[in-house]
């Protein structure tokens, strides 16, 4: 079947994108990381609440602060890649209701009087924003090493010691090694995975 994405794109997002654990020493610009920002930021999230929040770690001394917190096995491939996010959601999203659903002014009010909805819509919407973000880091150019082997607690106190944002994972970006790839595993197939009703 042909697709209005052409087949060079649906590699570079899906096919032939791969995990990355080991890095080429060069350096990914802050420009790049806006252009990211700037094509996650469009996906849809519910009442446009946008609850993502990131933190790009691009110096070895702000990594440093991460370090204490990651299960061995992410140390070095972490301490390798040029630039390490902290994918997070912010609980206080209503906050940017606002400027964010302008013509409903009773949402924000509707998170303000519930934590349990507030939590529930952040984590939600911010993973599925951390989805928008492995698509449009690959979309700039990018690879990515997605992890969630680390200390939530450790994350929070040292990045967000305010309380109101929350870690969810951590995602290495730059420039992969092609060579150091394993084999890759294999995906459910459509019968397994989907009922067509
Ligand atoms: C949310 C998330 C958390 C992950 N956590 C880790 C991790 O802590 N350490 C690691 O080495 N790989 C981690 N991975 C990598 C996955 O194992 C990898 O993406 C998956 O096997 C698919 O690999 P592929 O993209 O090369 O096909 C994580 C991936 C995701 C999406």
């Amino acid at each position: 079947m042909s697709y209005p994405l052409s087949d060079d794109a649906q590699d570079l997002l899906f096919r032939t994108a791969r995990t990355h654990h080991a890095w080429q020493n060069r350096p990914v610009s802050d420009e790049l990381l806006r252009g990211l920002y700037d094509l996650m930021k469009w996906g849809p999230t519910s009442a446009n609440t946008s609850p993502a929040r990131l933190v790009f770690l691009r110096t070895a001394e702000a990594k440093q602060r991460l370090m204490p917190a990651l299960a061995p096995g992410n140390v070095e491939q972490t301490r390798q890649a040029p630039v390490t996010a902290i994918v997070a959601y912010d609980l206080r999203f209503y906050d940017q209701l606002p400027k964010l659903f302008p013509h409903n002014p009773a949402m924000r009010e509707r998170f303000a009087s519930s934590a349990a909805a507030a939590e529930v819509t952040a984590f939600r919407n911010a993973t599925l924003q951390g989805g928008y973000f492995l698509l449009a880091a690959r979309a700039v150019g990018l690879d990515c090493g997605p992890m969630s082997g680390f200390d939530n607690a450790k994350v929070d106190a040292e990045f967000f010691p305010g309380g109101t944002v929350k870690s969810n994972f951590l995602c290495n970006l730059g420039y992969g090694e092609p060579a150091k790839l394993l084999g890759r595993h294999a995906r459910l197939d459509f019968e397994e995975a989907c009922q067509l009703l």
